[in-house]
């Protein structure tokens, strides 16, 4: 596995792939490594001939009193755990060498960055398809691999791709949890471990109302309320919301359809968890 610190050391190597047109398989990810990236990792080792992952904490996507200083870093641990899937190229950038003095771009992507994860955290999604956007052209994949774990960052990221005429294939990878159910999150290091035993509350609640809406609730308010409830058995957990929405745009539905999706979000002491599951298409 090659390291990369420069845009340029890693755009020489890659040169020989795009005039090859060998197709290229590019998993961006901020680092602290877990099965979750692991498993796009894999799933871009058995499709595309070269695998390029990036580890770069990107700053523009935090806020300013979000956890960008205290952010887990585990870089050695990462190389070797990229170095055993057979990773081709590891893109490690500096701050500057992504965001050199004068640079004042920003890519906004329309309404669906403004509601639920973005209603708390403005231009965290202008942040995340801004970084996305430069990796993509640096990359140039035939595919990018990202979770479902973050679908809004999904379903912002494929309109962005769609609208710039991005010439790549987004590939969404399911959500991997913890044995209890606790989707996985380089965040879950900062739980407490009587936070972490409250945690999958939010699991929890997503298969509560997935599977009431499966037998009997079709209606959106009553499958939000049941993931109220869900959550509130856990005074440990603070909802921040519970929502039945359409995967593409967020918006929230009256009723559930094949396909729609139930998006959570809560607060377990300081730390902040977002989790969501998709109802079963038709
Ligand atoms: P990061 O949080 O490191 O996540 C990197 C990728 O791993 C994202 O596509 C995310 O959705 C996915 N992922 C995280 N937890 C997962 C889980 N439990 N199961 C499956 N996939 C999981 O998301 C980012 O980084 C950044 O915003 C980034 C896209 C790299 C831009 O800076």
């Amino acid at each position: 596995m090659d390291i990369h610190t420069t845009i340029a050391s890693l755009r020489d190597a890659l040169t020989p792939a795009w005039r090859a047109g060998a197709d290229i398989g590019f998993v961006p990810s901020l680092g602290a490594l877990h099965e979750g990236h692991l498993s796009h990792v894999r799933r871009a080792r058995g499709r595309d001939a070269v695998v390029v992952c990036s580890i770069f904490l990107n700053p523009t996507q935090f806020g300013p009193s979000e956890d960008l200083t205290r952010y887990p870093r585990t870089p050695a641990r990462d190389e070797a755990l990229l170095r055993a899937e057979g990773v081709d190229h590891l893109f490690m950038p500096s701050v500057a060498a992504m965001y050199p003095a004068g640079f004042a771009t920003r890519v906004a992507v329309g309404p669906l960055s403004d509601v639920l994860e973005g209603a708390g955290r403005p231009g965290h999604f202008a942040g995340v398809a801004t970084v996305v956007a430069k990796l993509l052209n640096i990359v140039r994949p035939t595919r990018a691999y990202f979770g479902q774990k973050d679908a809004q960052q999904l379903a912002v990221l494929r309109r962005m791709t769609r609208d710039l005429d991005m010439p790549v294939e987004i590939v969404a990878g399911p959500t991997v949890r913890e044995p209890d159910g606790l989707a996985m999150s380089s965040r879950n290091v900062y739980l407490s471990p009587d936070e972490r035993r409250a945690a999958p509350a939010l699991y929890r609640a997503l298969t509560a109302a997935r599977d009431r809406s499966l037998s009997s609730a079709r209606d959106g308010e009553e499958l939000r309320r049941i993931m109220r409830e869900a959550v509130a058995t856990e005074p440990l957990v603070r909802l921040e919301y519970a929502e039945l929405v359409d995967p593409d745009t967020m918006e929230p539905l009256a009723a559930a359809r094949p396909g729609a999706l139930l998006v959570i979000a809560a607060r377990a002491g300081a730390t902040r968890l977002i989790d969501n599951m998709p109802l079963p298409d038709a």
